[in-house]
This record gives structure tokens, C-alpha cells and sequence, in this order.
């Protein structure tokens, strides 16, 4: 059979608009096509390929996996998702850990658990949920409606209901809003898809303290920004707040889907037997993969390396900038960076995008004005330089278009 592009919109429902060319084949931060052109992987499946591309170590446990055991059900228990969890809750403030397999369902659990803490502790009265504008968390209707773009929730009817969102950074506006009513503040610990926007250390703490004061759960959604991107194995730990629930997916598996929500004991307590599920959560494959991500990505090496390459990307895009003046700043942390776009050429990041495609460079946008890059967090500096004189040329492109 010859496929190719146009066979996507033969036999695909029209939600996606992906790019012309078709990948089929990776090794690290490097792609190639149906021709055989080479590329290099600045968007990492969005911020997914935290080992690049067929890393051979997850390549290994994946065959390995594969022909012992693939799947079960949760009707039993397998020996991948107990030494995951194990390694998972010793790496962080959770006790318990339960597995879904996208950051949606490990929002969604998230999400379903607070709502029935507060109706088991405190009656069905405090049922509130708080989020934040440009927030993203996932595509499930519980879950998109809490995510803060109207227009990804609107136009399917009735909405969960008892969700108010607030502006990003704005402490004051979240304590306006909260009382006893509220069940949960869901967040980002560091905004994706909304721009790569920062929290300041004032607001995540006055986050908790007002959580703490209404006796509501924090629930962070480290979708994006956890399993090393910034640095630390999950971005809390580098803003020193603690959340009660916390959300992982993307980078957890390197690839393979997997998602997982982590909390206490006491907290967990209230999802008793038959209250949630899933057929896959906890699958062996998936397990077993995330199992050697996390082996791999929660060393000091990986961890300081991403600091490292931080500066690289930063120097090197100040260089661009200083050259061009495209941007107003580099933002975000560790490897989840986002170039914001200035005055001049705001709602223009997808040119930047499609210009960097041409130079065969592959990159993100959050949102129409930041070019966002998540690249693997192991990429070589001959990557990251190649892959910024890609980008240099693009943005020439841009410029003197
Ligand atoms: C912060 C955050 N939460 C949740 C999600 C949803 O994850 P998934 O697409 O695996 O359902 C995303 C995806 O971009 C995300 O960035």
C-alpha cells in the first residue's frame, strides 16, 4: 500500500492538520522522512521523547517486555507496575500511585479523587473546582472544561459544572474566589500550552497556603513540565511547594503512552475499590518502559545536563535575537523553553514554525506568539547547535520574507 499524505484525509477524522512530510524512522534528537531527509527533533512528540528516539536501553526493555508479558487487566497485578510505582513514590512526596495512559485520564482521576475527598470529609457542598486561564490539562470533557481556553471546551453542550477559572499569577484573585466551597485548585507548576508561563514563588506558595486555609487539595499537573524537563525530576521540587495530588504523563513513558497520579495515602484512601479504573492503567509495557525512563532520566547526570543545556539554547537564541530581534524573551525552564514573540510579529509563531520545517528543524508553538522548544533531554551539543543554526536561518526566512 502507498501511503502518504493525502491518505490522511481520505481515512482520518479532520481534528488533526499535520504536516506534509511523513517520519519514519528515529534515533535520538534526529528523524527522517519517506525521502529520507533528515531532521532534527526540537519538539520531542511535545515534550513526549524525553530519551529522544529509540533509545537503545528503552528499546531493550521493550523487547525484552514483549515477549514475556503484554497485558493482564487490573484484575491483576504485574511485576513492571509495582516496581514503577515503588521507584515513583520513593522519588517523591507520594505514597500511592495509580496509572492511567494519557495526562487526560491521570487529570481525570486527579480530578474524580478530590471530588470525592471533599464529599467523603466534608459533604457534597464543597464541590468547587479552581483553575487558571491558558491552563491545559487534557481533552476529556471533566478535563478540558477545567483547562482555562474556552474554546477547546465550548460546543458540546452541557459542561461539568462547580469549575472557576482565574488568572495565572494572580494571588489575589484566587483568594476572591475561594472559601469552603472549594474542593481543589488544579495547576501547571509551569504553563505549556498556554505560553510557557513561569509561576512566581510568591503565588505557588500563596497557592498552598490558600489551599491549606479552605482545607482544599492542590493538585499540580506535571503533564508537561515533570520527569526531568526542568531540571528536577518533577518541577515541584525546584519551587519548594509540595502539592497533595500530582499528574504524569507525556515523558513518563519516553514514548510509550502511559499516565499516573500520585498522592498520599490518606488521600488516596477515598478511591476505594470499583470507584475508578481503566483495562490498560498499569499496563506491563508501559510500565516497564517508564520504569527505565525514569532509571535513566532521575540521575544527576540527566538532571544537570538539562541545566546545562538550558544555557545553550538561551545563549544561542540570545545570539539569534541579537541579530534579528524577534523576540521579547526566552522563557521557561530547563528544556521547555518559549521564544515570546514581540511587538513586530505578534501572532506569527507558526510562521516561525513552518520556517524551521523547511530548514528541516522540527519545533513547537504555545499558543500564537511563543515558538516553544522541548527537545530530548540527552541531545548532544552538536544537536543543539546544529538544530539553532536550522533555527537561525528560519527565523532569517521570517524576517526578510
Ligand atoms: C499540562 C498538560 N496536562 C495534560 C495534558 C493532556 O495530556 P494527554 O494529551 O496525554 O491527554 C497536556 C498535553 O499537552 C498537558 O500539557
Amino acid at each position: 500500500m502507498q501511503v502518504t499524505r493525502e491518505l490522511f484525509n481520505e481515512v482520518m477524522v479532520p481534528n488533526y492538520n499535520p504536516a506534509d512530510i511523513i517520519p519514519v524512522r528515529g534515533l535520538g534528537a534526529r528523524v527522517w522522512d519517506q525521502e529520507g531527509n533528515e531532521y532534527i527533533d526540537f519538539a520531542g512528540g511535545i515534550a513526549v521523547n524525553v530519551l529522544g528516539h529509540c533509545h537503545p536501553e528503552l528499546v531493550n526493555v521493550l523487547k525484552e517486555q514483549g515477549e514475556k508479558l503484554w497485558h493482564l487487566s487490573n484484575v491483576l497485578t504485574n511485576e513492571p507496575v509495582l516496581r514503577l510505582a515503588k521507584k515513583l513514590t520513593d522519588a517523591t512526596f507520594a505514597e500511592k500511585v495509580y496509572f492511567a495512559n494519557s495526562g487526560a485520564e491521570a487529570n481525570e482521576a486527579a480530578l474524580k479523587l478530590a471530588r470525592r475527598f471533599a464529599l467523603d470529609n466534608y459533604g457534597p457542598e464543597k464541590d468547587q473546582i479552581i483553575s487558571f486561564k491558558q491552563g491545559f490539562h487534557g481533552r476529556t470533557f471533566f478535563t478540558v472544561t477545567v483547562g482555562g481556553q474556552a474554546a477547546y471546551s465550548d460546543g458540546f453542550g452541557p459542561k461539568p459544572g462547580a469549575i472557576d477559572h482565574v488568572d495565572y499569577n494572580d494571588l489575589s484573585a484566587l483568594e476572591a474566589i475561594m472559601s469552603e466551597r472549594t474542593c481543589a485548585v488544579m495547576m501547571e507548576p509551569l504553563q505549556g500550552e498556554g505560553g510557557i508561563i513561569s509561576p512566581t514563588q510568591s503565588f505557588v506558595e500563596g497557592v498552598r497556603d490558600l489551599c491549606d486555609k479552605h482545607n482544599a487539595l492542590l493538585i499540580f499537573d506535571e503533564v508537561q513540565s515533570g520527569v526531568g524537563r526542568t531540571g528536577e525530576l518533577y518541577a515541584y521540587m525546584g519551587l519548594g511547594v509540595t502539592p497533595d495530588i500530582l499528574t504524569s504523563a507525556k515523558a513518563l513513558g519516553g514514548g510509550f503512552p502511559i499516565g499516573a497520579m500520585l498522592t498520599t495515602t490518606a488521600i488516596a484512601a477515598h478511591l476505594k475499590v470499583g470507584t475508578h479504573g481503566s483495562t490498560y492503567g498499569g499496563n506491563p509495557l508501559a510500565c516497564a518502559v517508564a520504569e527505565k525512563v525514569l532509571d535513566i532520566v532521575n540521575t544527576p547526570e540527566v538532571l544537570n545536563g538539562v541545566k546545562q543545556k538550558e544555557q545553550q539554547f538561551r545563549e544561542g537564541l540570545k545570539a539569534i535575537n541579537d541579530k534579528y530581534h524577534v523576540f521579547d524573551e526566552v522563557r521557561g525552564k530547563g528544556l521547555l523553553l518559549g521564544c515570546a514573540l514581540n511587538e513586530k510579529y505578534q501572532g506569527r509563531a507558526r510562521d516561525f514554525l513552518v520556517a524551521s520545517a523547511k530548514e528541516k528543524l522540527m519545533c513547537l508553538v504555545a499558543g500564537a506568539n511563543v515558538v516553544r522548544f522541548a527537545p530530548s533531554l540527552t541531545l548532544t551539543d552538536a544537536d543543539i547547535q546544529e538544530g539553532l543554526a536550522r533555527f537561525e536561518r528560519a527565523v532569517a526566512a521570517v524576517v526578510n520574507a
